[in-house]
């Protein structure tokens, strides 16, 4: 009987395990530590440093099946997923790795064993062919050859076949910096009656031959400049697609067709109503909803850039790939479930989050229902009008920008309508955003994705915050240096430091490193690799490699620090007892001023809970619990119930911070000595941050207590004001406010009044010109919208009329005109208001019968006046 997919994963561990290889859980798919990678897009990533000979574990070989996104970024196969048989956005890759232990004949050897040997995966030998980098690669040849004992026409050597050197099929690199080194793959022939040619040759993307294990001889760090440098050691890393073996140990050709996407598309097809199960749109469903729910599970939520605008792409691409099978409503959400299922042993993550993932989902699919409305709206205005063949990117770019509009919908309904897009445009105009975004954040860039730093940092901050060390590494715009001056903003590595690098949330330190021949300001402290750097400026004198520092933290800066981050670990708990279990930490912010602290909840925190958790916490400040950190193996760690942050990485020691019996957290962050230090928690404010999370503010200590005081101090000053305690403070307010309602009202008729007895006295000089009546007048202390009451007065009180007022106020005159229907062919009264205003200097408008108008020239009002006079006698 075939072996399911997640029979084959485990399969694949058990043999590993069985030679040696130590077996190690699937690391996030947001990587740890790795500002050069937007996703974990394969095995070797979380062994990267380790491979580079930063980082040592305790085993020497490794085996995983680690989560993988390729969407976005070096690898990025999104636009081909659905439309291919193995193209996937997430899948599972398989590997074996080797720090040091074993290099090609081991890596060899164990591959052929697992796929070819009965008692494993029984693969036909005369089904597999292997290529081998035919640049300095005879040794890899000659195993496959002599040892081994492949056919030679069988084994096919591959060049730099991609146009420079080293960039080749058969040489891996993780990216365009970072280990890498020549490769061997092995192809599975699924057969003569597919179409598809041999590796290397114009037709390899065919069918027939598929490539189902890559296995990587490590020997190189690629630097930016493209040098390659050797490794420590030669090492081993190997990735084999979960879903490729699957489909040939399954004996089918398409990923597709494997157990896991079979179930998976027959779901998507329930969920979205469709009818034909064969359409490409139920695949592309099926491959997103794994991609969505897994970057989620790991704390990616859907936004405007970087990996939430990745995910959110995805999401969208599925959503339309639902409207275009018919499904009426939301559906994407629906398929977290059964993706579950088919996960078999992978989904543990899933199971965790999945009350997350589903609102995640139905939230974005609620939302980008409107962002196509709107969108598609403008789209259709733009592509109405326009005259040639092509979308400008400009255009393309703002619908990206302002609406959220993914630039491969545009390009779609532009096809569909036979228009194309500007994509070079619209990469312009996103670079030129881009471009005005660093430019307006100098001196605060991330100095850290540009830094390589290869030196170690002793970090003696937990035990002290003033040390003496040596300058080991100068950084002047990214360059290294033998020295700074004064003035220069730089990053200072020392061989150890009592600085914090910002870590786990909380932000790196502040201080100064003095030496003999001048003083640098640090202003921020990072982490770069095994290095602390300390970022900012030196302010006298010069400073040198080699020198020796005093290294002082600003310890009043700090301590705020640790008050912040161990109510954070209080806080982290407090909320767990009172929204439950289901609360998981999605991010925080530790500094001097506040903390913030972001979790997992669906709903908006009552006021009574809000109470509830600063009660719990001021509580745990009242006992004065004792705040003890300890080094363990994580194993421990997690026996003891420590909370860990899922989605990070720990080392194999761990620093465990407890509590009291109230809280232990794994945490590698700077705490205060007891809950008592804290002195008051305050939560200062609650609010939504993303669908299903939920973010709250909160202070401590003095800042804590200067806002109890400044509260005190208004509560004081509004007594005073209203004249009452705080007793009687409410009572008081509402006293004010229903008599200010009622002054209101009696002002309101007072002026209904006076404009009453206006009109009445206006109206009383109202005179004959040629039978009809006219009233001009100026009229004092009346505001200019209180004209057009009184001329509606006397309308009613003159009937068929002219009437005209004028009122000057704070250097302006304001002017009304209303005529009578009656008598509007003999005089219109926007004729009348221009007449008026272009002689005082202003203008003015309205219909024939009423029109309105002003001016600012006060001293040329008499002559106007009377040249209305005229102009009335005249016309009528
Ligand atoms: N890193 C190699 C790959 O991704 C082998 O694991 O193909």
């Amino acid at each position: 009987m075939n072996k399911s997919t997640d029979q084959i994963r485990q399969a694949f561990l058990e043999f590993f395990h069985s030679k040696g290889h130590q077996v190690v859980e699937s690391s996030s798919l947001v990587p740890d530590n790795d500002t050069t990678l937007l996703f974990t897009n394969a095995g070797m990533n979380q062994f990267k440093d380790v491979f580079l000979g930063l980082d040592q574990r305790s085993y020497h070989s490794a085996a995983t099946s680690q989560r993988c996104v390729r969407a976005g970024g070096k690898h990025n196969d999104l636009e081909k997923v659905g439309y291919t048989s193995r193209h996937h956005t997430f899948f599972e890759m398989l590997g074996n790795f080797s720090f040091g232990d074993y290099f090609k004949h081991n890596a060899i050897s164990f591959a052929w064993e697992l796929l070819t040997s009965e008692q494993w995966f029984n693969v036909p030998k005369d089904k597999l062919l292997v290529t081998v980098y035919a640049n300095n690669d005879d040794e890899t040849y000659n195993i496959w050859a002599r040892e081994i004992g492949v056919p030679i026409e069988r084994i096919i050597r591959i060049g730099d076949n991609k146009g420079s050197p080293y960039a080749s099929d058969n040489f891996w690199q993780m990216g365009d910096t970072g280990p890498c080194g020549p490769c061997s793959e092995i192809f599975y022939d699924h057969g003569e009656h597919l179409s598809g040619g041999l590796p290397g040759t114009p037709e390899e993307n065919g069918d027939r031959y598929i490539e189902i294990w890559n296995l990587v001889f490590m020997q190189f760090n690629r630097q930016a400049d493209g040098t390659l440098l050797p490794l420590p050691k030669p090492s081993v890393d190997t990735g084999m697609g979960l879903e490729r073996i699957a489909a040939v140990l399954q004996h089918v050709n398409s990923n597709y067709d494997i157990d896991l996407f079979k179930r998976l598309i027959a779901a998507a097809a329930q969920a979205t109503d469709a009818r034909n199960p064969h359409s490409k749109s139920l695949r592309v469903i099926a491959d997103h909803i794994r991609a969505c729910a897994f970057l989620i599970s790991d704390g990616v939520i859907p936004s405007n850039e970087g990996r939430g605008y990745v995910l959110r792409r995805i999401i969208r691409r599925a959503i339309r790939h639902g409207k275009m099978l018919g499904a009426s409503d939301t559906f994407f959400y629906k398929l977290t479930e059964p993706l579950i299922e088919v996960m078999g042993s992978a989904a543990s993550p899933l199971q965790r989050q999945r009350i997350m993932i589903e609102q995640v989902l139905h939230a974005e699919e609620a939302q980008f229902a409107r962002t196509l409305e709107h969108g598609l709206k403008l789209l259709e205005a733009h592509l109405n009008k326009l005259t040639s063949k092509t979308l400008d990117g400009e255009t393309a770019f703002h619908l990206y920008d302002t609406y959220g509009f993914p630039l491969d919908l545009t390009i779609d309904i532009c096809e569909e309508r036979n228009r194309g897009v500007d994509t070079a445009g619209f990469e312009h105009a996103m670079a030129a955003q881009r471009n005005r975004a660093r430019q307006s954040s100098s001196f605060g860039a991330d100095h850290h994705s540009i830094l390589h730093i290869e030196e170690k940092t002793y970090f003696y901050g937990y035990e002290k915050l003033m040390h003496q060390a040596v300058v080991t590494a100068l950084f002047l715009n990214d360059q290294p240096r033998e020295v700074i001056v004064q003035g220069d903003k730089a990053v200072v590595v020392l061989d150890a430091t009592p600085f914090y690098g910002t870590a786990g949330g909380q932000v790196g330190d502040r201080g100064q490193l003095k030496s003999i021949d001048g003083l640098f300001e640090v202003l921020d402290t990072q982490k770069y690799s095994k290095a602390l750097g300390h970022f900012g400026q030196l302010s006298y004198g010069e400073l040198r490699l080699g020198a020796k520092v005093t290294a002082q933290v600003d310890r009043e800066r700090r301590e705020q620090i640790c008050l912040n981050h161990s109510a954070t670990h209080l806080l982290h708990t407090a909320l767990i007892r009172v929204l439950g279990e289901h609360v998981r930490q999605k991010g925080s912010l530790v500094n001097d001023q506040y903390l913030r602290f972001d979790f997992s909840h669906n709903m908006a925190m009552t006021s009574a809970q809000i109470r509830r958790v600063e009660e719990i916490v001021n509580q745990q400040i009242r006992y004065n619990l004792s705040i003890q950190t300890d080094l363990m193996a994580l194993e421990d760690a997690r026996n003891i119930g420590a909370i860990a942050l899922f989605g990070e990485k720990y080392e194999e020691k761990v620093r465990m911070v407890r509590i009291g019996a109230f809280s232990t957290e794994l945490c590698g962050g700077t705490h205060a000595r007891r809950t008592g230090d804290l002195g008051l928690f305050s939560i200062t404010s609650e609010s939504g941050r993303a669908a299903g999370i939920r973010r709250v503010e909160a202070i401590t200590g003095e800042k804590a207590l200067r806002v109890v005081q400044r509260q005190r101090d208004l509560m004081h000053l509004i007594s005073q004001l209203v004249k009452g305690d705080s007793h009687t403070l409410p009572d008081k307010v509402l006293a004010l406010q229903v008599r200010c309602r009622q002054l209101d009202k009696d002002l309101q008729k007072l002026k209904n009044l006076q404009v009453a007895q206006q009109s009445t006295l206006i109206g009383h000089n109202a005179r004959d010109i040629n039978g009809v009546k006219v009233l001009v007048r100026q009229v004092k202390n009346v505001e200019s919208k209180m004209l057009r009451r009184i001329v509606n007065d006397l309308k009613n009180q003159l009937g068929s009329a002219v009437i005209i007022l004028v009122t000057v106020a704070e250097g302006k005159v304001s002017l009304i005109a209303s005529v009578a229907s009656d008598l509007t062919d003999r005089i219109k009264a926007d004729d009348i208001v221009t007449y008026v205003t272009k002689k005082i200097g202003g203008k003015g408008g309205g219909r024939s019968d009423l029109a309105q108008g002003g001016g600012s020239d006060t001293a040329a009002l008499p002559v106007a006046m009377a040249c209305l006079n005229e102009m009335l006698i005249e016309k009528l």
